[in-house]
């Protein structure tokens, strides 16, 4: 089968594309599925950078990707509630035990996989596991967000911001974001209730007494968060773990957040998306065998929304 796959850490040159790699073996626990769409994510390319080598040393050749819609082809011993044919969509990133998901096969924890929301493309479904999952992970089981609380969401045109923007309306939240200036009109759109340009205007010196941020940015725009909120209030940070210092300064809850893709949150994630409250949105499609550029474009394009590849369409 054919996979983007590296055999040493690096930029988008370092990518190759496979044409003879071995089908992935199937074991317990696991789904076999034909992939027709991978998503594209920040993780993707830190992994083909070598971020994580400390934490996840990967085996030479690696192949890279993790978000996937398709079908399942074989399903493993000890699974249960799939069966051949089913659309499915998950997580399944060869640091997370799946083998993978740039690649015309992969196989995927069944307990990161669930069936795909239907009113949907796969295009779209792959587009959304690991963003939309943060995003429900953070705002419905961290933050608990409901009518007329206010968030700060950082990065809101981003593929997590975009996701957040509407699960937070739709739980009656009021919503300010930052975003750069050509990406006001899309967040409005999303339903943000005001939009700062962050390039431009100082979020922290305009937000005061807020519930909640949730910050899908790091770094300076971190720290500046804290101001924003409430005594009592909460930050969730996909980047940064809690220091104590601005904890007790401040008088807030931190938490700093890893992901877990399950199936009762991407099952949840379809319901919403089958309801029409999410609306997944895809910036750009390319072929699995330009991987290395749909990473570079993740990476250095300013997307609005989501990168996918398409690999069976
Ligand atoms: N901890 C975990 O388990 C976990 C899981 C998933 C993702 N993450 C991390 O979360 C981050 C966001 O992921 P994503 O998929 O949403 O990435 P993304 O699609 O690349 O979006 C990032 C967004 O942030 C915006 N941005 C950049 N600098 C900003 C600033 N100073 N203020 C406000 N917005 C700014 C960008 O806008 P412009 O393009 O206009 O600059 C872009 O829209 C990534 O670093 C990713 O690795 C962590």
């Amino acid at each position: 089968m054919k996979a983007a796959q590296i055999n040493k850490y690096g930029g988008s040159e370092v990518v190759e594309i496979n044409k003879n790699a071995p089908k992935p073996n199937l074991s317990r626990g696991h789904l076999l599925v034909e992939v027709y769409a991978a998503g594209v994510n920040p993780v993707d390319w830190k992994i083909r950078e070598g971020y994580m080598r400390q934490m996840v040393p990967l085996q030479f050749p690696a192949t890279l990707g993790g978000d996937f819609s398709g079908v399942v082809e074989e399903v493993g011993d000890g699974v249960s509630g799939f069966k051949k044919g089913d659309e499915v969509y998950g997580q399944a990133s060869i640091t997370r035990g799946g083998s993978g998901s740039f690649a015309e096969f992969v196989s995927a924890d069944a307990k990161s996989t669930a069936h795909k929301p239907k009113s949907i493309g796969h295009v779209e479904a792959a587009a959304l596991p690991l963003t939309g999952v943060s995003a429900w992970q953070a705002l419905v089981e961290h933050i608990g967000i409901s009518r007329g609380k206010k968030i700060l969401i950082h990065g809101g045109a981003g593929g997590i911001g975009s996701i957040a923007i509407q699960i937070a309306k739709y739980l009656g939240a009021y919503v300010a974001t930052t975003v750069s200036a050509r990406d006001i009109p899309y967040v409005k759109e999303l339903g943000a209730d005001e939009a700062i340009d962050y390039k431009n205007q100082s979020f922290d010196e305009m937000l005061h007494d807020y519930d909640a941020v949730y910050d899908t940015v790091g770094g300076e725009t971190y720290v500046k968060s804290f101001k924003v909120l409430k005594r009592g209030g909460i930050i969730v940070s996909m980047l940064e773990q809690p220091r104590s210092e601005l904890v007790e300064r401040y008088g807030v809850k931190a938490i700093g957040q890893f992901t877990q893709v399950t199936s009762e949150r991407l099952s949840k994630l379809a319901e919403l998306v089958d309801k029409r409250v999410i609306k997944v949105y895809v910036d750009r499609t390319f072929p699995l065998e330009q991987a290395g550029e749909a990473l570079e474009y993740q990476q250095k394009g300013h997307p609005r929304g989501k990168v996918v590849l398409k690999i069976k369409t």
